[in-house]
């Protein structure tokens, strides 16, 4: 085949993306609409659910489950015969976590109800879920951009602490699932201001091997934002510091959100994919060239349903082009771009 995951399967690597759910023939990235799966069945061997799997998702109430959201997408994997990614069994962040959960009661501190709450939630999801799902995002953004340390929620309060929190969480989800990669799953780029959250997620994988907490890879989410003027031979540089310390400490690497938020370019579309382009081959040139890293996935394959027009909202819809395909469905630049890193 010509489609991503063949071009990477000769180099021992696998391509991939999430996927959300839709009823059937909406205009939208789903399951249920044909267009889009198209592209996934052209270019993927690996999903993701792009939301379902989240706690907002599957958690209505304290203690009701909702999958059946979560399991069309796993029951699509498996139709098409694609391995999936599970994202996330903690989204450890007060307005990531469902509403319900910041005025829970917990009783008293610590409380046996938060940790079994949390381990209950792992083993529940972790046991569905196997063994499609064979890497989870075990705990997604706990490190606070700022460099001011771990975010803390009514749950992680109960526990006590955001550190008791997240290692149950990696040794729960090891438990449930012994022969599944476990990941720490971040946003810390390689872009001159995220140099704080590297850090900080750096004192965080030390923080894991010091307590001995199950963590086998650093999930590198890789929302690139272009910065025009910038050296990019500076911020590969950075990149390459920050990867040797990851991966010097034994994690291995996964990029699981590829896209490109494209600021700052021209307004001619030709010229702001060329530049999109180029700006994700040099981050890819040094993050594939990690033998720990045998996986990508994008954060959904065509501009027309891009996130990050939510996100960050543009008047001019037709000048966001964070990824693959644009909002006809026609490979981009881009597309080639990571066709030729792969
Ligand atoms: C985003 C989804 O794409 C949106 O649909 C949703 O509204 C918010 O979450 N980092 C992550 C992903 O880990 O879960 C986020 O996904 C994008 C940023």
């Amino acid at each position: 085949g010509t489609g991503l995951n063949s071009i990477a399967g000769k180099r021992g690597l696998r391509f991939g993306s999430a996927v959300a759910w839709c009823p059937p023939g909406a205009d939208r990235g789903g399951v249920g609409n044909p267009r889009y799966t198209a592209l996934l069945e052209r270019d993927c061997g690996i999903l993701v659910a792009e939301n379902e799997m989240k706690w907002q998702r599957l958690r209505p109430t304290p203690t009701t489950f909702d999958f059946e959201r979560a399991d069309a997408i796993a029951a699509y994997a498996k139709a098409k015969g694609m391995a999936m990614r599970g994202h996330t069994l903690l989204w450890h962040q007060t307005k990531w976590m469902p509403r319900w959960e910041a005025n829970h009661d917990f009783g008293p501190r610590p409380s046996p109800t938060g940790a079994a709450m949390l381990t209950n939630h792992i083993q529940i999801v972790v046991g569905r879920y196997a063994p499609r799902v064979t890497s989870w995002d075990v705990v997604n953004e706990a490190v606070n951009p700022d460099g001011s340390g771990l975010y803390e929620t009514a749950l992680s309060r109960a526990i006590g602490g955001a550190e008791a929190t997240l290692d149950l969480a990696f040794r729960t989800a090891r438990a449930a699932a012994p022969g599944a990669q476990l990941v720490y799953n971040d946003y810390m780029s390689w872009e001159p201001d995220n140099a704080r959250h590297r850090a900080g997620v750096l004192k965080l994988l030390e923080g894991f091997r010091t307590r001995g907490t199950p963590v086998d890879a650093l999930g590198v989410q890789s929302h690139l934002v272009t910065q025009p003027g910038g050296s990019l031979t500076a911020q590969q540089a950075e990149w390459r510091r920050f990867l040797d310390a990851v991966t010097a400490m034994g994690y291995k690497l996964v990029v699981t959100e590829f896209d490109v938020r494209d600021n700052g370019l021209p307004a001619d579309p030709a010229a702001r994919d060329r530049a999109v382009a180029d700006y994700a081959r040099a981050y890819l040139d040094v993050t594939l060239g990690y033998p720990q890293l045998r996986e990508i996935l994008a954060w959904g394959m065509t501009d027309r349903y891009s996130w990050i027009e939510g996100f960050e909202p543009r008047a001019d819809k037709a000048l966001r082009r964070p990824t693959l395909y644009d909002r006809e469905f026609k490979p981009k630049p881009l597309h080639a771009a990571v066709a030729a890193a792969l």
